[in-house]
Protein backbone atom coordinates (compact mmCIF):
# COMPACT_ATOMS: atom_id res chain seq x y z
CA UNK A 1 0.00 0.00 0.00
CA UNK A 2 1.38 3.54 -1.02
CA UNK A 3 -1.45 5.82 0.36
CA UNK A 4 -0.44 7.73 3.48
CA UNK A 5 -3.93 7.46 4.68
CA UNK A 6 -4.29 3.91 5.54
CA UNK A 7 -7.26 1.88 3.52
CA UNK A 8 -10.17 0.81 5.97
CA UNK A 9 -11.61 -2.81 5.76
CA UNK A 10 -14.50 -4.00 7.46
CA UNK A 11 -14.97 -7.35 8.01
CA UNK A 12 -17.75 -8.85 9.30
CA UNK A 13 -17.74 -12.33 11.40
CA UNK A 14 -14.45 -11.30 12.21
CA UNK A 15 -14.33 -12.98 15.63
CA UNK A 16 -14.05 -16.74 14.74
CA UNK A 17 -12.55 -19.05 11.34
CA UNK A 18 -12.51 -17.39 7.65
CA UNK A 19 -13.48 -13.70 8.93
CA UNK A 20 -10.76 -13.78 11.28
CA UNK A 21 -7.78 -15.18 9.69
CA UNK A 22 -9.12 -12.48 6.90
CA UNK A 23 -9.04 -9.50 9.62
CA UNK A 24 -5.72 -10.80 10.55
CA UNK A 25 -4.27 -10.97 7.23
CA UNK A 26 -5.49 -6.75 6.25
CA UNK A 27 -4.28 -5.72 9.25
CA UNK A 28 -0.79 -7.63 8.22
CA UNK A 29 -1.14 -5.64 4.72
CA UNK A 30 -1.40 -2.55 6.79
CA UNK A 31 -5.23 -2.04 6.40
CA UNK A 32 -7.15 -0.20 9.24
CA UNK A 33 -9.58 -2.98 10.48
CA UNK A 34 -12.68 -3.00 11.80
CA UNK A 35 -14.35 -6.14 13.13
CA UNK A 36 -18.36 -5.91 13.14
CA UNK A 37 -19.34 -8.74 15.54
CA UNK A 38 -22.22 -9.40 17.84
CA UNK A 39 -20.39 -10.60 21.39
CA UNK A 40 -18.39 -7.29 22.81
CA UNK A 41 -15.98 -9.71 24.50
CA UNK A 42 -14.97 -11.67 21.75
CA UNK A 43 -14.82 -8.71 19.72
CA UNK A 44 -12.42 -7.24 22.26
CA UNK A 45 -9.77 -10.31 22.30
CA UNK A 46 -10.51 -10.52 18.72
CA UNK A 47 -9.28 -6.84 18.68
CA UNK A 48 -5.73 -7.30 20.79
CA UNK A 49 -5.21 -10.33 18.45
CA UNK A 50 -5.37 -7.90 15.33
CA UNK A 51 -3.40 -5.06 16.96
CA UNK A 52 -0.65 -7.45 17.62
CA UNK A 53 -0.14 -7.54 13.96
CA UNK A 54 -1.41 -4.19 12.76
CA UNK A 55 1.53 -1.82 11.35
CA UNK A 56 2.75 0.53 13.92
CA UNK A 57 0.44 3.26 14.69
CA UNK A 58 -2.66 1.29 12.96
CA UNK A 59 -6.14 1.26 14.68
CA UNK A 60 -8.42 -1.63 15.37
CA UNK A 61 -12.05 -0.78 15.39
CA UNK A 62 -14.88 -2.72 16.45
CA UNK A 63 -18.40 -2.30 15.68
CA UNK A 64 -21.06 -4.13 17.90
CA UNK A 65 -23.91 -5.55 15.80
CA UNK A 66 -25.73 -8.33 16.23
CA UNK A 67 -26.87 -9.41 11.42
CA UNK A 68 -30.08 -10.63 12.21
CA UNK A 69 -31.10 -8.08 13.92
CA UNK A 70 -32.25 -4.77 11.10
CA UNK A 71 -32.11 -2.07 13.78
CA UNK A 72 -28.90 -2.75 15.15
CA UNK A 73 -27.27 -2.85 11.27
CA UNK A 74 -28.66 0.17 10.91
CA UNK A 75 -27.12 1.38 14.25
CA UNK A 76 -24.00 -0.03 13.59
CA UNK A 77 -23.92 1.36 10.09
CA UNK A 78 -24.85 4.90 11.60
CA UNK A 79 -21.97 4.72 14.14
CA UNK A 80 -19.94 3.94 11.27
CA UNK A 81 -20.91 6.89 8.78
CA UNK A 82 -20.14 8.70 11.42
CA UNK A 83 -17.10 8.03 12.58
CA UNK A 84 -15.36 7.36 8.92
CA UNK A 85 -14.64 9.33 5.97
CA UNK A 86 -14.59 6.34 3.40
CA UNK A 87 -14.62 2.52 3.14
CA UNK A 88 -12.23 0.45 0.99
CA UNK A 89 -13.32 -3.35 1.83
CA UNK A 90 -16.04 -4.72 2.92
CA UNK A 91 -16.29 -8.41 3.54
CA UNK A 92 -20.05 -9.89 4.36
CA UNK A 93 -18.22 -12.78 5.85
CA UNK A 94 -20.92 -13.11 8.97
CA UNK A 95 -22.33 -16.85 8.11
CA UNK A 96 -24.02 -19.91 9.81
CA UNK A 97 -26.30 -22.50 10.29
CA UNK A 98 -29.28 -22.92 12.11
CA UNK A 99 -31.11 -25.81 14.03
CA UNK A 100 -34.16 -28.04 13.07
CA UNK A 101 -36.28 -25.51 14.07
CA UNK A 102 -37.57 -23.15 12.65
CA UNK A 103 -36.13 -19.33 14.71
CA UNK A 104 -36.95 -15.91 13.56
CA UNK A 105 -35.67 -12.62 14.26
CA UNK A 106 -36.14 -9.40 16.10
CA UNK A 107 -37.92 -8.50 13.31
CA UNK A 108 -39.29 -11.53 12.33
CA UNK A 109 -37.88 -13.33 9.70
CA UNK A 110 -36.41 -16.28 9.41
CA UNK A 111 -32.80 -16.73 10.93
CA UNK A 112 -30.88 -18.32 8.00
CA UNK A 113 -32.72 -15.48 5.58
CA UNK A 114 -31.94 -12.73 7.89
CA UNK A 115 -28.33 -13.43 9.24
CA UNK A 116 -27.01 -14.65 5.97
CA UNK A 117 -28.71 -12.45 3.46
CA UNK A 118 -31.01 -9.47 4.57
CA UNK A 119 -28.88 -8.13 7.43
CA UNK A 120 -25.83 -7.64 5.16
CA UNK A 121 -27.95 -6.60 2.45
CA UNK A 122 -28.70 -3.50 4.38
CA UNK A 123 -25.72 -3.32 5.90
CA UNK A 124 -23.92 -2.72 1.95
CA UNK A 125 -26.66 -0.34 1.41
CA UNK A 126 -26.39 1.79 4.35
CA UNK A 127 -22.57 1.77 3.82
CA UNK A 128 -22.60 2.14 0.41
CA UNK A 129 -21.84 6.13 0.31
CA UNK A 130 -18.74 5.69 2.30
CA UNK A 131 -17.58 3.41 -0.44
CA UNK A 132 -18.49 5.07 -3.34
CA UNK A 133 -16.10 7.92 -1.44
CA UNK A 134 -13.17 5.08 -1.99
CA UNK A 135 -11.02 5.27 -5.34
CA UNK A 136 -10.90 1.74 -5.40
CA UNK A 137 -13.52 0.01 -3.32
CA UNK A 138 -14.62 -4.04 -3.10
CA UNK A 139 -17.00 -5.59 -1.30
CA UNK A 140 -16.69 -9.43 -0.76
CA UNK A 141 -19.61 -11.91 0.02
CA UNK A 142 -18.53 -14.89 1.31
CA UNK A 143 -20.83 -17.71 -0.11
CA UNK A 144 -20.40 -21.42 -0.49
CA UNK A 145 -20.79 -24.17 -2.44
CA UNK A 146 -24.19 -25.34 -1.04
CA UNK A 147 -25.93 -22.72 -3.06
CA UNK A 148 -26.14 -26.13 -5.23
CA UNK A 149 -28.64 -27.63 -2.88
CA UNK A 150 -30.53 -24.06 -2.79
CA UNK A 151 -34.66 -24.40 -3.71
CA UNK A 152 -35.52 -21.06 -2.93
CA UNK A 153 -39.22 -19.91 -2.91
CA UNK A 154 -39.49 -16.37 -4.15
CA UNK A 155 -42.86 -15.94 -2.55
CA UNK A 156 -41.74 -17.35 0.64
CA UNK A 157 -38.12 -16.02 1.11
CA UNK A 158 -38.68 -16.37 5.53
CA UNK A 159 -39.19 -20.04 5.04
CA UNK A 160 -42.14 -19.92 6.85
CA UNK A 161 -43.49 -23.35 4.89
CA UNK A 162 -40.94 -25.97 4.27
CA UNK A 163 -37.75 -24.93 6.33
CA UNK A 164 -35.05 -27.31 7.09
CA UNK A 165 -31.76 -25.84 8.18
CA UNK A 166 -29.53 -26.74 5.01
CA UNK A 167 -32.14 -26.04 2.62
CA UNK A 168 -32.30 -22.57 4.09
CA UNK A 169 -28.75 -22.29 4.54
CA UNK A 170 -28.11 -22.95 1.04
CA UNK A 171 -30.51 -20.48 -0.22
CA UNK A 172 -28.99 -17.93 1.63
CA UNK A 173 -25.75 -18.79 -0.05
CA UNK A 174 -27.24 -18.65 -3.45
CA UNK A 175 -28.51 -15.17 -2.17
CA UNK A 176 -25.25 -14.27 -1.67
CA UNK A 177 -24.28 -15.32 -5.42
CA UNK A 178 -27.34 -13.66 -6.71
CA UNK A 179 -26.64 -10.56 -4.49
CA UNK A 180 -23.45 -10.08 -5.69
CA UNK A 181 -23.90 -10.94 -9.37
CA UNK A 182 -26.99 -8.11 -9.77
CA UNK A 183 -25.06 -5.30 -7.78
CA UNK A 184 -21.89 -5.82 -9.94
CA UNK A 185 -24.99 -5.12 -13.04
CA UNK A 186 -26.29 -2.28 -10.72
CA UNK A 187 -23.11 -0.62 -10.66
CA UNK A 188 -22.15 -1.26 -14.20
CA UNK A 189 -25.68 0.20 -15.27
CA UNK A 190 -24.83 3.21 -13.49
CA UNK A 191 -21.33 3.49 -14.60
CA UNK A 192 -20.14 3.25 -10.84
CA UNK A 193 -16.46 1.95 -11.34
CA UNK A 194 -14.82 2.77 -8.37
CA UNK A 195 -16.71 -0.41 -6.44
CA UNK A 196 -16.24 -4.02 -7.20
CA UNK A 197 -17.83 -6.88 -5.71
CA UNK A 198 -17.16 -10.66 -6.00
CA UNK A 199 -18.40 -14.00 -4.30
CA UNK A 200 -16.58 -16.57 -3.14
CA UNK A 201 -16.10 -20.63 -1.98
CA UNK A 202 -14.19 -20.73 0.79
CA UNK A 203 -13.68 -24.54 0.85
CA UNK A 204 -14.51 -26.99 3.82
CA UNK A 205 -13.29 -25.55 6.49
CA UNK A 206 -12.80 -26.49 9.89
CA UNK A 207 -14.09 -23.05 11.76
CA UNK A 208 -16.67 -22.76 14.13
CA UNK A 209 -18.78 -23.24 11.33
CA UNK A 210 -22.05 -25.74 12.54
CA UNK A 211 -21.61 -25.06 16.02
CA UNK A 212 -25.40 -23.56 16.00
CA UNK A 213 -27.08 -26.01 14.32
CA UNK A 214 -28.32 -29.65 14.47
CA UNK A 215 -26.45 -32.43 16.86
CA UNK A 216 -26.04 -34.27 12.72
CA UNK A 217 -24.04 -30.87 11.54
CA UNK A 218 -22.22 -30.40 14.77
CA UNK A 219 -21.10 -34.48 14.78
CA UNK A 220 -20.36 -33.91 10.78
CA UNK A 221 -18.13 -30.99 11.41
CA UNK A 222 -16.34 -32.43 14.63
CA UNK A 223 -15.77 -36.36 13.14
CA UNK A 224 -14.84 -34.33 9.77
CA UNK A 225 -12.60 -31.52 11.06
CA UNK A 226 -9.44 -33.59 10.40
CA UNK A 227 -9.89 -34.18 6.84
CA UNK A 228 -11.00 -30.17 6.17
CA UNK A 229 -9.16 -26.93 5.16
CA UNK A 230 -7.85 -24.86 7.75
CA UNK A 231 -9.32 -21.07 8.36
CA UNK A 232 -5.93 -20.01 7.14
CA UNK A 233 -6.38 -21.92 3.82
CA UNK A 234 -10.17 -20.97 3.81
CA UNK A 235 -9.70 -17.37 3.90
CA UNK A 236 -6.85 -17.28 0.88
CA UNK A 237 -9.99 -16.57 -1.59
CA UNK A 238 -11.22 -13.71 0.56
CA UNK A 239 -8.36 -11.94 1.11
CA UNK A 240 -7.23 -12.54 -2.76
CA UNK A 241 -10.50 -10.45 -3.93
CA UNK A 242 -10.10 -8.08 -0.72
CA UNK A 243 -6.52 -7.26 -1.41
CA UNK A 244 -4.49 -8.54 -4.64
CA UNK A 245 -4.18 -6.11 -7.42
CA UNK A 246 -4.71 -8.93 -9.81
CA UNK A 247 -8.55 -8.44 -9.32
CA UNK A 248 -8.47 -4.97 -8.89
CA UNK A 249 -11.05 -4.40 -12.10
CA UNK A 250 -12.90 -7.37 -11.65
CA UNK A 251 -16.37 -7.74 -10.69
CA UNK A 252 -19.61 -10.10 -10.37
CA UNK A 253 -17.45 -13.68 -10.45
CA UNK A 254 -18.18 -16.13 -7.93
CA UNK A 255 -14.60 -17.36 -6.63
CA UNK A 256 -13.05 -20.38 -6.12
CA UNK A 257 -9.65 -21.55 -4.64
CA UNK A 258 -8.89 -17.89 -6.27
CA UNK A 259 -10.41 -18.62 -9.64
CA UNK A 260 -13.41 -17.47 -11.41
CA UNK A 261 -15.96 -20.58 -11.57
CA UNK A 262 -19.49 -20.30 -13.17
CA UNK A 263 -22.07 -20.67 -10.96
CA UNK A 264 -24.54 -23.90 -11.94
CA UNK A 265 -28.20 -23.20 -10.81
CA UNK A 266 -31.22 -23.12 -12.43
CA UNK A 267 -32.52 -20.65 -9.90
CA UNK A 268 -30.12 -18.32 -11.19
CA UNK A 269 -31.90 -16.21 -13.75
CA UNK A 270 -31.88 -12.41 -14.48
CA UNK A 271 -35.63 -12.63 -13.40
CA UNK A 272 -34.95 -13.50 -10.00
CA UNK A 273 -31.83 -11.91 -8.97
CA UNK A 274 -34.19 -8.85 -9.74
CA UNK A 275 -36.85 -10.30 -7.66
CA UNK A 276 -34.30 -10.89 -4.42
CA UNK A 277 -33.41 -7.75 -4.92
CA UNK A 278 -36.88 -5.71 -4.50
CA UNK A 279 -37.67 -8.36 -1.96
CA UNK A 280 -34.75 -7.48 0.06
CA UNK A 281 -35.60 -3.96 -0.25
CA UNK A 282 -39.07 -4.26 0.56
CA UNK A 283 -38.26 -6.48 4.18
CA UNK A 284 -35.16 -4.65 4.80
CA UNK A 285 -37.19 -1.19 4.43
CA UNK A 286 -34.21 0.20 2.53
CA UNK A 287 -34.02 1.34 -1.23
CA UNK A 288 -30.73 0.54 -2.81
CA UNK A 289 -29.84 1.31 -6.24
CA UNK A 290 -33.28 0.78 -7.20
CA UNK A 291 -34.66 0.04 -10.33
CA UNK A 292 -36.32 3.33 -11.49
N1 LIG B 1 -16.71 -23.53 7.42
C1 LIG B 1 -17.09 -23.97 6.22
O1 LIG B 1 -16.93 -25.16 5.89
C2 LIG B 1 -17.73 -23.04 5.24
C3 LIG B 1 -17.98 -23.51 3.94
C4 LIG B 1 -18.57 -22.65 3.01
C5 LIG B 1 -18.88 -21.36 3.38
N2 LIG B 1 -18.64 -20.92 4.65
C6 LIG B 1 -19.00 -19.53 4.98
O2 LIG B 1 -17.90 -18.88 5.55
C7 LIG B 1 -18.34 -17.82 6.41
C8 LIG B 1 -17.55 -17.85 7.72
O3 LIG B 1 -17.80 -19.07 8.35
P1 LIG B 1 -16.75 -19.77 9.32
O4 LIG B 1 -16.54 -21.13 8.79
O5 LIG B 1 -15.57 -18.91 9.59
O6 LIG B 1 -17.69 -19.93 10.61
P2 LIG B 1 -17.50 -19.51 12.14
O7 LIG B 1 -16.15 -19.91 12.64
O8 LIG B 1 -18.71 -20.06 12.82
O9 LIG B 1 -17.58 -17.92 12.11
C9 LIG B 1 -18.78 -17.25 11.85
C10 LIG B 1 -18.66 -15.80 12.27
O10 LIG B 1 -19.91 -15.14 12.01
C11 LIG B 1 -20.31 -14.44 13.20
N3 LIG B 1 -21.75 -14.30 13.25
C12 LIG B 1 -22.68 -15.29 13.24
N4 LIG B 1 -23.92 -14.78 13.37
C13 LIG B 1 -23.77 -13.43 13.46
C14 LIG B 1 -24.66 -12.36 13.63
N5 LIG B 1 -25.98 -12.55 13.74
N6 LIG B 1 -24.17 -11.11 13.69
C15 LIG B 1 -22.84 -10.88 13.60
N7 LIG B 1 -21.94 -11.86 13.46
C16 LIG B 1 -22.39 -13.13 13.39
C17 LIG B 1 -19.77 -15.31 14.32
O11 LIG B 1 -19.77 -14.59 15.52
P3 LIG B 1 -19.62 -15.34 16.97
O12 LIG B 1 -18.15 -15.53 17.17
O13 LIG B 1 -20.24 -14.38 17.92
O14 LIG B 1 -20.36 -16.65 16.86
C18 LIG B 1 -18.40 -15.64 13.78
O15 LIG B 1 -17.52 -14.56 13.95
C19 LIG B 1 -19.86 -18.01 6.56
O16 LIG B 1 -20.54 -17.08 5.75
C20 LIG B 1 -20.10 -19.43 6.05
O17 LIG B 1 -21.38 -19.57 5.48
C21 LIG B 1 -18.07 -21.73 5.58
Amino acid sequence: MTTQQPLLALITGATSGIGKVTALELARQGFHVVVLARNADKAAQTRLEIQQVAWPGRRVDVLLCDLSDLSQVRRAAEEFNQRYAQLDVLVNNAGLVFGTERETSANGHEMTFATNHLGPFLLTSLLFDKLQQSPAARIVNVASMAYQFAKPDFNDLDAAHHYSPMRAYANSKLFNIMFTQELARRLRQRGIHNVTTNSLHPGVVASNFGSNSTWFTRAFYKVAAPFMTSSEDGAKTSIYLASDPAVAQTSGGYFVKQQPEAVKSGYNTLENARRLWQESERLAGQPFLSEA
